[in-house]
């Protein structure tokens, strides 16, 4: 049997919402980002915790992390994901040439976590700030006009 992955913190974490939601599979997504949280990612034997919690059979947990694409799973994210925004206003606006400039600074590619874990570098859907393009989503942070400098500065900046 698989050694346990979730703490005891993680269990009382995801039981907290249970009264909150109307049923326990609609605490999915709140389960996944508090593993996540832990974590920097979800993987396999946590989908089974999960869906133990909630009394879910995995693949209902599972579907739901591959839906949204946000959850790593086989490694950890980087401590800061740096998502650059490829929808059409920021690419336009020079989103492709900003990515290839960190990938080249960072010497990944996206969807890549460099070998420190410092950044993961991601691809990101609109971000809702098309008036800003090109955007960046550093973690929480959303970064608006950004040049290939300031992106550049920007994961310098992250310890
Ligand atoms: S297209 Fe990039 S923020 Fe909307």
């Amino acid at each position: 049997m698989a050694e346990r992955i979730l703490t005891d913190k993680m269990i009382e974490e995801i039981r907290a919402f249970i009264p909150r939601y109307p049923s326990k599979q609609a605490v999915t997504v709140p389960a996944l980002h508090i593993v996540n949280e832990h974590l920097r990612c979800v993987p396999r034997q946590a989908v089974v915790e999960i869906a133990q919690i909630l009394e879910l059979h995995p693949s209902q947990v599972q579907d739901t992390l591959t839906f949204y694409g946000y959850f790593k799973q086989d490694a950890p994210g980087g401590k800061c994901r740096v998502w650059v925004c490829r929808s059409i206003a920021c690419a336009l606006r020079g989103a492709d040439e900003l990515l290839e400039h960190l990938e080249h600074k960072l010497h990944v590619k996206a969807g890549e976590t460099t070998p420190d874990g410092r950044i993961s570098l991601e691809y990101a859907e609109c971000l809702g700030a098309c008036e800003h393009a090109p955007c960046i989503l550093a973690n929480d942070d959303l970064h608006q006009s950004v040049s290939p400098e300031q992106a550049e500065q920007l994961v310098a900046s992250v310890k």
